[in-house]
């Protein structure tokens, strides 16, 4: 009787091994709210080992009561950076989301540019992504799908650009030309490189009067995320998987 027990607890412990390290890993920046919460929401109910960060872990409450692996992470700062890949060692990553963001409206016109507030949305949305996946990118090259998606927006768009927001336009132009940067650097290498439009979306970011839903939002990006090919790297595509022009 005592051998049957050990052989089940052997089965159970075996198995559930098996399925843990056939996991893929997806880590997600700013995942304590909007887009960046949604995101950890659908990749765990979807299997995944979901790492989410937090400037601030304690008040991360939605994000923690998830369940997911919460890691502090404030993407401006270079030791917050390194004591993230620290932790990691080498734990493989599938799919690194730089998904934190800040949006400031204030410089609607040359005269309102404030240089303390375009310093720091370049600092989040430029240079997090960039901070964050050289931290990162041995974990990544340990990982199945090598796949590193940054969350741009069509405000970046410089063919589509009706004018304002100084800072927050020209931090996401350059950040789609970081990911074309990294993408050619890695091509060849089975990595993709790719930057998303979410669509203008209802969370603190977008205020209640934007087109979709984080769920819609998040459900559209992740269909789109799955079909991705290293053919995509160094691609802009919406959440519905359409090319967004430079
Ligand atoms: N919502 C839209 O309509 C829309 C449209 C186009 C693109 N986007 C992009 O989508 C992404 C997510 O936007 P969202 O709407 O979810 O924005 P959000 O609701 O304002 O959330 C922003 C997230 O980024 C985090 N963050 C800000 N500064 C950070 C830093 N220095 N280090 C680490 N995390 C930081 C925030 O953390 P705290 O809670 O600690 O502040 C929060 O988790 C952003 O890249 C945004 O530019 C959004």
């Amino acid at each position: 009787m005592r051998q049957i027990y050990l052989y089940i607890v052997f089965i159970i412990i075996g198995s559930s091994t098996v399925i843990a390290s056939d996991k893929s890993t997806v880590l997600i920046t700013g995942a304590n709210r909007g887009l960046g919460l949604e995101f950890a929401k659908q990749y765990q109910a979807r299997g995944y080992n979901v790492i989410g960060t937090a400037r601030n872990t304690a008040k991360a409450v939605k994000l923690q009561a998830l369940g997911v692996r919460v890691l502090q992470l404030d993407v401006t700062n270079q030791k917050s950076v390194d004591n993230l890949s620290a932790e990691l060692k080498d734990t493989p990553l599938d799919i690194l989301i730089n998904n934190a963001g800040y949006f400031n409206r204030v410089d609607t016109s040359l005269d309102k540019v404030n240089f303390d507030i375009l310093e720091l949305t370049y600092a989040v949305n430029t240079l997090g992504p960039l901070r964050v996946t050289q931290a990162l990118i041995d974990n990544l090259k340990l990982g199945k799908s090598k796949t590193v998606i940054s969350i741009s927006s069509g405000l970046s768009s410089i063919s589509n650009s009706t004018g304002q927001w100084y800072a927050y336009r020209s931090s996401k132009t350059a950040l789609n030309q970081i990911n074309k940067i990294m993408s050619e650097e890695f091509k060849n290498k089975e990595f993709i490189f790719t930057v998303l439009s979410p669509g203008w979306v209802k969370t603190d970011m977008g205020g209640p009067n934007a087109n979709y839903t984080p769920k819609q939002s998040i459900s559209g990006m992740l269909k789109v995320i799955d079909s991705l090919t290293t053919e995509d790297s160094g691609k802009f595509y919406d959440l519905k998987g359409k090319t967004v022009d430079w």
